[in-house]
């Protein structure tokens, strides 16, 4: 009898190791990029004590995202809506950057798929993002 019934399927087939090997690739390059590179170092700093456990929690992100792995149960929209250096036209360059990473590490139909989950995510924290000045519960902002 199968004893998973009540396990969701994965989005799509991958492995936690794959996962793992394009959130460390992303974000090397991510580091090394001149728009949203400098939000990450600022938020973050460059110390591997910081960075180690917050690359293990976009891992787990994604394990929870695509394997339904229950490992992560954070929320980011709040994240993004509170680190005021984040604007919306950054996520593209996000998107492309992880879609880079993703067609060159994975094959091409996981790749695809993975990108396009990325992208949906994206469009809702960016529109988080670009609504955050309406929000009460938020500080004001004025630039
Ligand atoms: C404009 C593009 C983006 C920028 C500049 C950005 C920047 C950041 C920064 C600086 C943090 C750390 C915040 C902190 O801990 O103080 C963070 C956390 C995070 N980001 Fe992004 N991000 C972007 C887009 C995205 C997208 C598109 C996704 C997913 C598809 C994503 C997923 C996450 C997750 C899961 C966290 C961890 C949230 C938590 O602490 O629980 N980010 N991001």
């Amino acid at each position: 009898m199968n004893q998973n019934t009540n396990a969701m399927p994965p989005r799509f087939p991958i492995t936690r190791d794959e996962i793992n090997a394009v959130v460390k690739k992303f974000y090397q390059r991510v580091r090394k990029d001149p728009v949203i590179g400098p939000v990450f170092i600022d938020s973050l700093t460059l110390s591997p004590e910081i960075w180690n456990p917050h690359e293990a929690k976009i891992a787990d992100f994604w394990a929870n995202a695509i394997l339904f792995e229950r490992s992560y149960n954070g929320n980011p929209m709040m994240v993004h809506k509170g680190v005021m250096a984040i604007k919306p036209e950054m996520f593209e360059t996000w998107l492309d950057l992880f879609a880079e990473v993703l067609h060159e590490t994975l094959k091409p139909e996981t790749a695809e798929a993975w990108e396009l989950l990325a992208r949906r995510i994206g469009r809702g924290l960016r529109m988080g993002v670009e609504t955050r000045s309406y929000d009460p519960s938020q500080p004001p902002v004025f630039s």
